[in-house]
């Protein structure tokens, strides 16, 4: 029945790390585009636990955060019936081709990561294998799922291309085996910066909690966030180079509510910034406020959280064995 519908679409595959607060940058940037795909696609979306122990987690939180990283995914709108939901280390074909990709991926390569780059220097007491490699075990998230389309934001874009790279070269030694991806990238949104320092990306890991503003944080604290934000003192809201600080709200109301920048400029003609940011703090929390109920009620059912992930893992390790035993045939070895 459905399986032939599903068939036919093309397959989307995207994931958030568990190891942080998710942020509005992260919700702006890929998982509102999920929700918005979810109709038209054959959607699998992960929770990437595997990812986030590339830097040291307390056990315990990354156990909440796991739950937390689904509930936000189903509150937000996606709908467990339609799209496949799962947990990366439920299903082991990840860390299989992950091994298998590692020794198709050259050391050079992964040298010119720059989130590598940024997070080896952040975290310089911890520069681990996995930190460095980290960028093949993504491309095998979607390479198993033979994925058309891969919704981001722009941070990781890099990867993607590298998972492209990786795919046509494997697809040439060993013949056609990878669906090479395309990345999908949102217009508005792909990159949310901080609010504290408007240069630098917005960032669940971010240690100062005034640069983000996350999907749970309350109302007061959205508005307060929003009040501190950076800015200029040329007090025009006006969408220009060099007002990093006004373009970053200006595309963060833009997304909220659909406005163009000429509208949100037309809006606020006249107005001070304090009036802006009042706005834009009072449109984020309200747009919040009915993810956030869901959320609550569905960490009030872990029964439920669990059910969805089980039936998601079941589903993502079906669909993953057909690739592997490809994989592992052109690879040459032995299949008894
Ligand atoms: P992660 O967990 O850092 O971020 C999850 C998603 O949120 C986007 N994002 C942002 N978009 C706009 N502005 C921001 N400030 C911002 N911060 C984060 C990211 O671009 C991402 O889409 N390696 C990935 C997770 C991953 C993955 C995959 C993604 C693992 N395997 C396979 C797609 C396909 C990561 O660390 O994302």
């Amino acid at each position: 029945m459905e399986n032939n519908q599903t068939e036919a679409k093309k397959v989307i595959f995207s994931g958030v790390q568990p190891s942080g607060l998710l942020t509005i940058g992260n919700y702006l940037g890929a998982i509102k585009n999920w929700v918005s795909l979810a109709d038209e696609y054959d959607c699998i979306y992960c929770v990437v636990d595997l990812h986030s122990i590339t830097v040291r987690q307390v056990p315990a939180e990354l156990r909440r955060r796991i739950y937390e990283t689904l509930a936000v995914y189903i509150a937000a709108g996606i709908d467990p019936e339609k799209s496949t939901l799962f947990v990366q280390s439920h299903n082991p074909a990840h860390a299989e081709l992950g091994w298998v990709l590692d020794c198709h991926t050259q050391f050079g390569e992964l040298s010119r990561m720059t989130q590598f780059k940024d997070k080896s220097a952040k975290h310089a007491d911890n520069i681990n294998a996995g930190l460095f490699t980290y960028p093949a075990l993504m491309a095998a998230d979607i390479l198993l799922y033979q994925t058309d389309l891969v919704p981001v934001g722009l941070d990781q874009k890099q990867h993607i291309e590298l998972a492209r790279d990786i795919a046509v070269r494997f697809n040439g030694i060993y013949g056609d085996t990878f669906k090479v991806p395309e990345g999908f990238i949102p217009q508005t949104g792909a990159k949310i910066a901080s609010l504290s320092d408007p240069t630098r990306k917005m960032s669940k890991s971010d240690p100062n909690a005034n640069g983000y503003v996350a999907i749970l944080d309350k109302k007061d604290d959205i508005i307060r966030k929003f009040k501190r934000a950076v800015t200029d003192s040329e007090a025009v809201v006006r969408f220009a180079e060099g007002k990093d600080g006004i373009n970053n709200l200006m595309n963060i109301y833009s997304c909220f509510t659909g406005k163009t920048h000429a509208e949100i400029e037309a809006e606020f003609a006249g107005k001070g910034y304090g009036d802006f940011k009042m706005a834009v703090g009072e449109t984020v929390a309200d747009k919040l406020a009915p993810i956030q109920a869901e959320f609550n009620r569905l960490m009030a059912d872990k029964a439920y959280l669990e059910s969805i992930m089980k039936q998601g893992a079941e589903v993502a390790a079906y669909r993953s064995k057909k690739t592997m035993r490809k994989v592992y045939k052109k690879l040459g070895f032995v299949q008894v």
